[in-house]
């Protein structure tokens, strides 16, 4: 139910606000919605448009957008998801993040892929709080940069009193002249993942956003590209981290810079500081994520500009979420993935224990066990690696434990590096981790884990 939400905005004349889909269901706690993937237009350069795939509301009229419509939800609502397949080819809906039944996690491990023309429901419930996005889950590298990818957020919990909240989804886009999707797929674009030469936030290049001066705001950052990696600054200011994939963290932390890689979600607070008229960009720096990737410096995101003041901030809460520790000891059983890549000749492969999906062995498990995976980077770059169906606690990197704590579902596994993470199994079925740069995960970089019920 969407009404209860109105309160939740500030959005007002902003140019990046993402307009959520339609509840066709009046019950409360019962969210059900129409979505559809189609072909569409947008004009990515201005006067130029591009053909593209994307999203669009199922219960009204209109054309997809990109990002598609935003799914808002409180903690424990119900939600039916009705899907239909406009594209000229095979598609699924993957709820990236979400706790879904298995077979609503639309993998082709878990489904039969939606043929064109064809229907499929979604069902589960909201049952964490955060932040996490919707896209495809075949041929992924393809559908997911022709714009098939949209935000759900779940509501609950801690609220901190603050201004506006806002989610903003990063990505880039490799553009022709003409303003059209560039068709050229070159060896770089699938050893490193697709970069773009556009850069996007909620599908639009050089967006405005206007806040007011002295207030404090929430943004929620979920990067969809394909390979960028997103490093973020607002000069000046520093972010307040209070939630990372799995909903708020016990302690939030203050940083200078934000890294967020595929697939990642972080969510920040921040105090905006600046006179009534002037403008400040926030900005993605480089960052070193492997294969002397060149030093482009800042490029601007968005540029905020600011109005009168706002809302002097309010106190914070004093507590925000939960986190209690894995329970992980001498004998808990260890598994290990290594990560490793092959040259492009003629084109890159990438693996997880030798093995290149969908040729790869599933890791066969039970449920509620818990167990340390063990993901060894062996490569020359950064792998985003994602696990579906179920959080992680990260243990450490090269025996370091991190600095923060919080519930993970894609975490950054540095070039040369090994980072260990403590998992429960969660439900049982058929779920996949990967790679979350696209070109590599449909190039090998991505299994199968079977959980299994207790006997
Ligand atoms: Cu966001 Cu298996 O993916
Ligand atoms: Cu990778």
């Amino acid at each position: 139910m969407f009404a209860i939400l109105a309160g939740c905005g500030g959005q007002q004349g902003d140019t990046l606000a993402l307009v959520p889909i339609t509840d066709v269901d009046p019950a409360p706690q019962a969210v059900e919605v129409q979505l559809v993937a189609t072909a569409s237009r947008i004009e990515y350069l201005p006067g130029k448009s591009a053909e593209v795939w994307a999203f669009r509301d199922g219960a009204k009229g209109g054309a997809g957008t990109i990002p598609g419509p935003l799914i808002e939800l409180r903690q424990g609502d119900q939600v039916v998801v009705n899907f239909r397949n406009e594209l000229p080819e095979p598609t699924t809906i993957h709820w990236h993040g979400l706790r879904v039944p298995p077979m609503s996690d639309g993998t082709p491990s878990s489904q039969m892929p939606v043929p064109p023309g064809g229907t499929f429901q979604y069902r589960f419930t909201a049952t964490d709080v955060g932040t996490f996005w919707y896209h495809p889950h075949v041929n992924g590298d393809v559908q997911v940069e022709k714009g098939l990818y949209g935000a759900l957020v779940v509501r609950g919990g801690v609220e901190p009193a603050v201004e506006a909240d806002r989610t903003f989804i990063l990505d880039d886009v490799k553009l022709e002249a003409s303003g059209e999707l560039s068709r050229q797929t070159d060896q770089l674009d699938l050893m490193l993942g697709r970069q773009g030469n556009v850069l996007l936030v909620n599908g639009r290049s050089g967006g405005k956003l206007g806040v007011r001066a002295g207030s404090r705001e929430r943004w929620r950052f979920i990067n969809s590209a394909n390979g960028r990696y997103f490093n973020l600054a607002l000069d000046g200011h520093r972010f307040l981290v209070i939630g990372w994939d799995g909903g708020l963290l016990p302690r939030p932390y203050q940083i200078d810079t934000l890294l967020i890689s595929p697939g990642e979600r972080y969510e920040v607070l921040v105090e905006l500081m600046g006179t009534p008229g002037a403008t400040l960009p926030l900005r993605t720096l480089h960052y070193d994520r492997g294969h002397e990737i060149p030093d482009p410096g800042p490029l601007d995101l968005v540029q905020l500009s600011f109005g009168e003041g706002g809302a002097p901030p309010a106190a914070l809460p004093g507590t925000w979420g939960s986190l209690t520790p894995i329970p992980v000891a001498m004998d808990t059983p260890e598994r290990s993935f290594v990560l490793t890549e092959k040259d492009p000749d003629p084109e890159p492969e990438f693996f997880i224990n030798s093995e290149k999906f969908p040729r790869s062995t599933p890791t066969h498990v039970t449920t509620e066990d818990v167990a340390i995976w063990r993901v060894k980077n062996e490569t020359e770059m950064d792998h985003p690696f994602h696990l579906h169906g179920m959080f992680f606690q990260v243990l450490d990197v090269d025996g370091v434990p991190p600095a923060q704590g919080g519930w993970k579902d894609t975490v950054n596994v540095p070039q040369k590096k090994t980072l260990r993470f403590a998992v429960r199994y969660g439900e049982p079925g058929m779920w996949m981790y990967h790679c979350h740069i696209l070109e590599h995960a449909e190039r090998g970089m991505m299994g199968e884990l079977m959980i299994m019920p207790r006997r």
